[in-house]
């Protein structure tokens, strides 16, 4: 991979994980060799440290082995040794039989022993024990997984010259089932020991963030984490923030090409009779990855005749995982019986409907078996990311192949052109399979190709610049002020614009005339609890500026506070349309556009009494309910609960709001944790339309987080581009996690169009 170099700014990278990225294997003959560690990790990993080198610290995968630092290529790999016990408690208790179920939906059921927690305990501080002897001054540490949650506040106390990263692979789980551990706010804790908390999927970042402000005094604002000075150390900040992981695409796309590799392909159908359909699954053998689900359909539709075991093949590869484990034996077991049972049922001589491969498998192999496979089948129950989903993609050169993916994996957030289906309905999951086997080759061809288009835009080079771009700023910030105390949020330097947004904004910025308009709290101005302390992020505002100073450009602010509200924030606006309420205020056209663009008169009288009653109401009803705010506005009133303590209470509140304003013939509007009621209805839509009908014609740029924004999203073409911020479902064509990487999408266009940079720390 090419551009890493300087990835860490000249600092030494220590990676840290329960296993080294290569096992340790003695056989029979006492003979030792290593091969590839199991998991995505190594996968995703590997790449990296290949361009970058590293010194690695981990167990090498047996048990009570004393083993002396050693090197392999680019890496200097320092072996964690393990007992027995602590293999038993630690990996298999701890790590394994109550952090991997809980962390996955509870799909098994999590185990709570104090022994498990204590020696859990113990491992983490050896392997920061060892970190903080090997590590050189001011390195930048990698802690991987959920396997070692406290090794960064462990690592912090001991070194605190690191600069440290931690990396959730698998999900972080609601905050509802995080609550069940007793050990709970520990590993929240452990883990805001580090500087920068990546994560796979926005819903994870979200539910750590809801999770710390749960459990300890640290507000989180935006995607930073501000952790409040104590006797011992200043206040700093804690990124905390999605970075879907990948795979070298182009790496595996060129194993893909190679001819012994296409041949051998061919030789694995031949050897399966040259069937007319091949189905594949890949996984670790771990209960998450859903795989007595599909066996499950399987069985049935060759019950039920929809598929002809004399055509199709089934291949499981199923991978030996934590065999020690109660759940992974049951599951072996389970597996294989049914494995048994269905080709006793289903098979010829000489011809099973089922071959299943429990073993470990070369990089060539795998990418020759997914060149075989008409179907993948990746169905987890739950899934951090999932990297064959992705594997296959990019293999697919040739546009052929069907990848089925749960909705549960977090792959599924980018690979949208799969067949997506809910593992649990057993139904939906049997017709999307037999929709894949006689899906058309033209359907074929367009998905596959959208879906290597995905894992390109993200392959694990993008992924890499935008984690250690994170990394490396919070080390910049470390080194810049000494004493650890960061003013400004860590994220400010770091959001980084995913690539099709990019390429949009390129074209974009070429264009002679130009409509920006934006959304303002939770697109520009990050969520706080009370609204009268937003800001408009520095960045943000200056890009915004920039760009209005830059010829055939207007910047509009559409935003669902009054204007006088808006006034309360001190953005400054000087120049810029702005349009209040839902769009019942505008301001900002000069008097010959604003002729284009009218706006509602003053309220009637009827109109006037009917709020005058409505706000009597809510003041009665509401007004003194703890938390609760109601927001006088021009042509109605707003209900903000932000501040009621008790989130459920919080959504009571909302729904006998609806209630009420319905009942009094109110337009009522849902946003976060606030309900608009208005005596007329206006929308944001509405009002761009009409913003952009008074302006020359040109595309459209829109940002937005809520659902009132999503009226907008509806009223865009196909020439404009509309991005969503943050999580949720929405018309939108982009995405981006959060406001600063709105603001970091605004600052590349007038960037681009201007040549001004406007940096993350940009004065305000
Ligand atoms: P997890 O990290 O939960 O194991 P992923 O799908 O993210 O799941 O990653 C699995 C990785 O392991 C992929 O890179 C895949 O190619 C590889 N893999 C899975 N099964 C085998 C096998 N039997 N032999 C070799 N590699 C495998
Ligand atoms: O993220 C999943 C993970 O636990 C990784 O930490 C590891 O690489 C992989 O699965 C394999 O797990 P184990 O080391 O328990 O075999």
């Amino acid at each position: 991979m090419t551009g890493m170099q300087d990835m860490t700014g000249g600092r030494e990278l220590v990676m840290v994980s329960n296993r080294l990225p290569v096992d340790r294997v003695v056989d029979e003959a006492g003979n030792t060799s290593w091969r590839t560690s199991p998991g995505g990790l190594v996968t995703a990993v590997e790449p990296i440290v290949q361009s970058l080198g590293c010194v690695w610290v981990g167990w090498a995968g047996s048990a009570g082995e004393r083993l002396d630092p050693f090197d392999i290529d680019t890496m200097h790999l320092v072996p964690v040794e393990l007992s027995e016990e602590d293999i038993e408690l630690y990996y298999e208790g701890f790590s394994n039989g109550t952090l991997w179920p809980l962390y996955h939906d509870v799909i098994a059921q999590p185990e709570y022993h104090r022994e498990w927690w204590d020696r859990y305990r113990k491992v983490n501080r050896r392997f920061a024990e060892h970190v903080a002897e090997v590590a050189s001054e001011g390195a930048i540490v990698w802690v991987h997984d959920y396997q070692l949650q406290l090794v960064p506040a462990m690592l912090r106390e001991l070194r605190p010259d690191l600069t440290i990263a931690f990396f959730l692979h698998i999900p972080f789980p609601p905050s509802r089932l995080f609550a069940q551990l007793p050990w709970r706010r520990k590993i929240v804790e452990g883990l805001l020991g580090a500087d920068v908390i990546g994560f796979q999927q926005t819903t994870d970042a979200v539910a750590f963030r809801l999770t710390v402000e749960r459990y300890t005094r640290a507000p989180a604002l935006g995607n930073t984490i501000m952790i409040p000075e104590t006797a011992d150390a200043p206040s700093r900040t804690v990124l905390a923030q999605e970075f879907p992981i990948s795979i070298d695409a182009e790496s595996f796309a060129a194993t893909a090409r190679r001819p012994e590799i296409i041949e051998r392909a061919r030789r694995i159908r031949e050897d399966l009779g040259d069937p007319r359909t091949v189905m594949l699954g890949v996984d670790r053998l771990d209960y998450t990855k859903g795989i007595r689900h599909r066996l499950k359909a399987f069985d049935e539709l060759l019950a039920d005749g929809e598929i002809d075991p004399t055509d199709t093949v089934f291949v499981q590869v199923a991978s030996p995982s934590r065999e020690r484990v109660d759940a992974y034996r049951q599951l072996r077991d389970e597996v294989e019986g049914t494995v048994g049972r269905v080709n006793g049922a289903h098979g010829t001589i000489g011809r099973a409907p089922l071959v299943y491969l429990h073993r470990g498998f070369s990089r060539d192999e795998m990418v020759a078996l997914y060149l075989a496979a008409d179907v993948l089948l990746v169905t987890p129950l739950r899934d951090g990311m999932n990297l064959v989903a992705k594997e296959y993609a990019v293999c697919r050169a040739d546009d052929r192949g069907v990848l089925v993916l749960s909705e549960f994996a977090g792959a599924a957030d980018e690979l949208r052109d799969a067949l997506l289906v809910n593992p649990h309905d057993i139904e939906g999951l049997k017709a999307a399979i037999v929709r894949a086997a006689h899906m058309p080759e033209e359907e074929q061809r367009r998905r596959m190709r959208r879906l290597r288009r995905a894992v390109y835009d993200n392959d694990v080079a993008h992924w890499a610049a935008g984690y250690l771009g994170a990394v490396q700023a919070a080390a910049e910030a470390k080194q810049a002020e000494p004493g650890g105390l960061v003013t400004e949020p860590v994220q400010v330097m770091t959001s980084f614009v995913p690539r099709s947004i990019e390429d949009r904004v390129r074209r974009l910025a070429a264009l002679p005339s130009l409509l920006i308009a934006t959304d303002f709290d939770g697109t520009v101005a990050p969520i706080v609890s009370r609204p009268q302390d937003a800001r408009i992020l520095s960045r943000a505002q200056r890009a915004l500026d920039v760009l209005q100073e830059s010829g055939g450009v207007r910047v509009a602010l559409l935003t669902g506070r009054s204007l006088s509200g808006l006034a309360e924030t001190g953005v400054r606006s000087e120049g810029w349309v702005v349009s209040g309420s839902h769009g019942s205020e505008l301001v900002g056209l000069d008097a010959a556009e604003a002729g284009q663009a009218p706006v509602d008169g003053p309220l009637t009288d009827a109109e006037q009494q009917a709020l005058a009653r409505v706000t009597r109401r809510f003041e009665r009803i509401f007004g003194s309910e703890p938390g609760v705010r109601l927001e006088i506005k021009p042509f109605g009133l707003a209900m903000h609960t932000r501040e009621v303590p008790d989130p459920e209470q919080a959504e009571e509140l909302l729904a006998a709001a609806v209630v009420l304003g319905e009942a009094e013939g109110m337009h009522v509007r849902e946003g976060k944790m606030v309900r608009e009621f208005s005596v007329r209805s206006s929308d944001k839509g509405t009002v761009l339309q009409r913003i952009r009908a008074a302006l020359p014609a040109g595309p459209v740029l829109f940002l937005g987080d809520d659902v009132t924004d999503e009226d907008v999203f509806r009223v865009l073409g196909p020439d404009d581009v509309g991005i969503k911020v943050g999580p949720g479902e929405t018309r939108a064509g982009e995405r981006v996690p959060d406001p600063h990487t709105a603001a970091a999408v605004l600052a590349l266009l007038a960037e681009l169009r201007t040549g001004i940079v406007i940096g993350s720390s940009a004065p305000s």
